[in-house]
């Protein structure tokens, strides 16, 4: 089929090279002219495993073209996805200005035939109101909401085996012309009300971030108690009822996801008069969970004054380089404002706010403590013998429980793990 993907961003370059993937020829708009050069040029604007690989082939197989115009990019499509930024507005809520003015461009460009659906996600009833403000324009397209389940780092993959695909359609023929859309995935369709679909997606992310602060809760009093974390979680895991997933603690949810569609939720939430105690409570906990672990390096650092911390990883989360609501960052800031002096080193990732290494040996140069704020593989390989070498100090505290504890302790360190007994 010709589809029709509007904003490059990071659900736009996914959706629009897994669909050159299933055979779809894809015009995709960008409104930079910048980004359109990079990508035509090749350059892929995002780290994402397994995405350049894609975008080469669509491009050899002639299956996508870049437009800088939208007009242009609808040209001749069935089926116009919307990945546009939705960024917080001021009250949590998403601010919608920008969906609105591409939607007020096409509605004057668009065949009644088409259809519009929306990718990026957004406040519920969203559907229903770019299906007025296209009709105030004398447009009949379609209007479908089919949101996205992509997390980053995984995203083509999630794409490729998405566990669902979710379609709320005003006319089930436009539900039908979305879904032969995806019709070489495996992923259960579900066909449902625009409305529906949209609530989805805040469900999902509000739950999983539940999920996953609970299991902090617990990480943190394992650590009063004397308990072990990461045995307890898993043993609760394996009830079949619960699921192992989604129950690793750390130092709290970060990315564009979460912390956004959080607040977005709460915002929908109080917008139509419903009190929801328990989502409130989960940003709380959250955002108390970096608190507490920088309070806990604090401790472990003694008068923090002219310490040298290094950070390992700077992403929000491992196989990524977005830097967005960074837990690593967050705790990088709390030590800094209590005097410390902080290093970052990682892997893909890097920030302006602090010197930043790609060796994490070199990193830890003089260092005072080292803080595992990010999962990424590469930091089990590291040699401790050598960062003890180079260390001023010995103390090792992991929140991501990434680290071989044997390996670092055998090197001389003292380790301390989050939500684990101290030996
Ligand atoms: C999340 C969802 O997982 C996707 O399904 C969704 O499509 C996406 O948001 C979105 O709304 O676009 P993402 O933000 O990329 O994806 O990252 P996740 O892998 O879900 O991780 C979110 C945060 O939770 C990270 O900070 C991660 O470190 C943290 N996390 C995750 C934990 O602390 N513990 C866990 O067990 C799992």
């Amino acid at each position: 089929m010709n589809v029709a993907v509007i904003g490059a961003g990071y659900v736009g370059l996914v959706q629009a090279a897994g669909l050159t993937h299933l055979g779809h020829t894809v015009r995709l708009g960008e409104s930079s002219r910048e980004r359109v050069d990079e990508l035509n040029a090749r350059k892929i604007p995002i780290y994402e495993p397994g995405l350049v690989e894609l975008i080469e082939r669509a491009f050899d197989n002639n299956l996508l073209t870049i437009h800088e115009s939208n007009v242009d990019a609808v040209t001749g499509a069935e089926v116009v996805f919307l990945t546009l930024p939705t960024p917080p507005g001021a009250d949590g809520y998403a601010d919608l200005r920008i969906v609105e003015s591409v939607v007020d461009e096409l509605a004057v460009n668009l065949d009644d035939d088409q259809i519009i659906v929306t990718k990026s996600t957004v406040p519920v009833g969203t559907a229903l109101s770019i299906r007025e403000r296209l009709r105030a324009g004398g447009c009949r397209a379609g209007v479908v909401s089919n949101p996205e389940f992509l997390a980053e780092g995984s995203a083509v993959e999630d794409f490729m085996r998405a566990d669902r695909i979710v379609i709320g359609a005003f006319e089930p023929e436009h539900a039908d012309v979305v879904a032969s859309l995806y019709g070489g995935l495996d992923g259960t369709i579900v066909k449902t009300d625009p409305a529906s679909a949209e609530l989805v997606k805040y469900a999902a992310n509000a739950y999983l971030a539940t999920r996953l602060t609970f299991a902090n809760a617990i990480s943190n009093i394992s650590e009063e108690v004397g308990a072990d974390a990461l045995q307890v979680l898993e043993a609760v895991g394996l009830d079949r009822r619960i699921g192992g997933r989604f129950l690793r603690p750390g130092p709290g949810y970060g990315g564009s996801c979460f912390p956004k569609d959080t607040s977005a939720l709460l915002g929908i939430t109080r917008n139509v008069g419903y009190d929801f105690p328990l989502l409130e409570a989960v940003i709380r906990t959250d955002a108390l969970q970096r608190e507490r672990i920088v309070a806990r390096a604090i401790g472990l650092l003694g008068d923090p004054t002219g310490r040298r911390v290094a950070v390992w990883g700077i992403a929000f989360k491992a196989h990524t380089d977005d830097v967005r609501e960074s837990p690593a960052v967050r705790i990088a800031e709390g030590l800094e404002a209590a005097g410390a002096e902080v290093v970052m080193t990682d892997p893909e990732a890097s920030t302006s706010e602090f010197k930043c290494f790609d060796d994490p040996v070199l990193a830890s140069e003089g260092a005072d403590m080292v803080l595992v704020a990010t999962e990424w593989p590469e930091f089990i390989h590291v040699d401790m013998t050598r960062v003890a070498e180079v260390m001023r100090g010995r103390v090792v505290y992991d929140v991501r429980n990434v680290l071989d504890a044997d390996m670092v302790r055998g090197a001389g360190l003292d380790y301390v793990a989050l939500g684990r007994p101290t030996f």
